[in-house]
């Protein structure tokens, strides 16, 4: 689907079918979010790819009680990495040099670039950075679910503390910060599905200077 049609067709479901996504749709949603730009490349970030029936219904039970949660065939969990040090930084820069065939010392000032800028935050700084870094995946997500006409709704509607100890996620270094239920609207049961896109007009929403 061109982009801009995508853009239209796609809707926060409310409702969706129980219809299955397909491995082949799933796998190039996920793909685009691991293509997903990140600050400085980092991805301070880990999605949990959630498909199993039982563990849907204890996040609707505990964490999330919107029923795309239980109606949607997949659910991401974007989770952003907590406490962010220099052992990331290293993963990432021995994994530039492995991908690009340099070495790690050519590196260096790249390196203490980065260490400078994010050690220097404090730890809550850094946190929201790293979740920040979160919404941009989550964000190629929706686009590339609606080029593969999969509804994805976009979530920050549930209990974040609730759904880490469900999922067991600070003892991962993570925090969960948005969801995205996966699967096909029900346009019988949603309103919305048929309801005109409420956006601001091109003029309200920039400021172009020629
Ligand atoms: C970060 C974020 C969080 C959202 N949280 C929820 C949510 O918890 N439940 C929900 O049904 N929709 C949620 N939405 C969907 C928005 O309400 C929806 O995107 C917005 O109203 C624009 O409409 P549209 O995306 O359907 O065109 C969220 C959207 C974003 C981007």
């Amino acid at each position: 689907m061109e982009l801009i049609d995508a853009m239209n067709w796609r809707y926060a479901a409310k409702k969706m079918t129980g219809q299955r996504v397909s491995p082949e749709k799933i796998d190039t949603i996920l793909e685009a979010i691991r293509l997903s730009a990140s600050s400085v490349g980092l991805q301070p970030y880990t999605v949990l790819v959630i498909d199993n029936h039982e563990l849907k219904g204890k996040i609707h039970e505990q964490a999330c009680p919107q029923p795309q949660i239980v109606e949607g065939s997949h659910v991401l969990v974007f989770a952003s990495w907590t406490g962010l040090g220099t052992t990331q930084v290293d993963e990432y820069i021995k994994l530039i040099a492995d991908t690009r065939g340099v070495t790690v010392e050519s590196l260096t000032p790249f390196a203490d670039s980065i260490r400078g800028n994010l050690l220097s935050r404090t730890v809550e700084e850094r946190d929201n950075w790293a979740a920040r870094q979160a919404y941009i995946a989550l964000g190629t997500a929706m686009v590339a679910a609606a080029t593969e006409q999969v509804d994805a709704t976009p979530m920050e509607g549930f209990n974040a503390e609730s759904l880490d100890a469900l999922l067991d996620l600070p003892a991962k270094g993570l925090h969960s910060v948005a969801l995205l239920a996966v699967g096909y609207r029900d346009a019988e049961k949603d309103f919305l599905a048929s309801a005109p896109k409420v956006r601001r007009a091109r003029k309200d929403l920039f400021i172009e200077l020629a």
